[in-house]
């Protein structure tokens, strides 16, 4: 049975490149709605026209924001709520791995910002939206590095010893442990939260790597998978009748599994929930 979405709309971040683009491609099939939340608004405007050519599917719309700007979030929350009364799906895909420490205006370590506070806010700010469209799902996108992060919440902007796999691995444990702080919170309310692994991609992701690092990892090719094959997870996660009541889990290749022995201690996902209502509220 194809799965008809046609009375959904989803937001997915980083829609015009790679995994989120494919993900798009594969509900817009389906029928459903699709705001893509893009940064650069050539790239989104590009993918816009080969995600409607593709699918036939003409309700794609393009919003601009930038996920290591908060007031930029906050802006893109406001807008899509004067002209959408529904969400149904949220699927919080962008993500990035600064080779060099860079910080956000507010001076947030770029990565962490990007991959996880701004998605934090961006959720938080869409909540309400989510709760009166019921069912409704979110959907975060971790990797399975998550296992090498560790929060130190007194250095969690990285200023002392910067590593751009310290900071990626983080920002990756940091969705997970959000993922399972926000399904507790929203336990029988109607909106499940679930998490991902989408596998080694083929996408755009290593546009930082060294030209060495690029060719060294094409000889690992084999161990490589397609952005669509990427995209099956959040796919599934997104439209699948299995899933509709199942919440806070991590999920590889359309399985729940068990993610690192730290990411379920409960006392780091408050903690973490704590800083990062603070960190965001500035
Ligand atoms: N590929 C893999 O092997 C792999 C493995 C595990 C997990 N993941 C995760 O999968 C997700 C998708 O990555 P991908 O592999 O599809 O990489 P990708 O092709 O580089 O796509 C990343 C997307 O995120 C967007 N983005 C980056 N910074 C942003 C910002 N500040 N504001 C808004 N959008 C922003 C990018 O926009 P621009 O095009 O404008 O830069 C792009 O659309 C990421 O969360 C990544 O961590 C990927």
């Amino acid at each position: 049975m194809n799965t008809d979405l046609s009375n959904r709309t989803c937001i997915i971040t980083g829609a015009n490149s790679g995994i989120g683009k494919a993900t798009a491609i594969g509900l817009a099939k389906m029928g459903a709605s699709i705001v893509m939340l893009c940064r650069d608004e050539q790239k989104g405007k590009n993918a816009l026209k080969e995600i409607k050519d593709t699918t036939g599917n003409q309700s794609i719309e393009l919003m601009i924001a930038d996920l290591q700007d908060y007031d930029s979030i906050r802006l893109f929350a406001q807008n899509y709520k004067s002209t959408h009364d529904k969400l149904h799906i949220l699927i919080n895909n962008a993500g990035i791995m600064k080779k060099k420490r860079e910080t956000n205006n507010i001076g947030h370590e770029t990565t962490f910002a990007t991959n996880y506070l701004g998605h934090f806010l961006l959720t938080n700010l869409l909540l309400e939206t989510l709760q009166s469209s019921v069912p409704a799902r979110i959907i975060n996108i971790s990797s399975g590095s998550h296992k090498r992060g560790k929060l130190d919440f007194d250095n969690l902007m990285l200023e002392q010893k910067y590593g751009r796999f310290k900071a990626y691995n983080n920002s990756k444990l940091a969705n997970i442990l959000f993922t399972y702080e926000l399904a507790r919170r929203l336990e029988d309310s109607g909106v499940t939260v679930n998490v991902v692994h989408p596998g080694a991609a083929r996408t755009n992701f290593g546009r930082e790597f060294s030209e060495r690092t690029r060719k060294f990892l094409k000889l690992f090719k084999q161990f490589t998978v397609s952005a669509e094959e990427g995209a099956k997870t959040s796919i599934f996660l997104a439209s699948s009748p299995e899933v509709e009541n199942i919440t806070g889990k991590y999920w590889i290749k359309c399985k729940q599994v068990k993610s690192s022995k730290n990411s379920y201690n409960t006392s780091i996902q408050k903690r973490l929930w704590n800083a990062s209502k603070d960190l965001t509220s500035k």
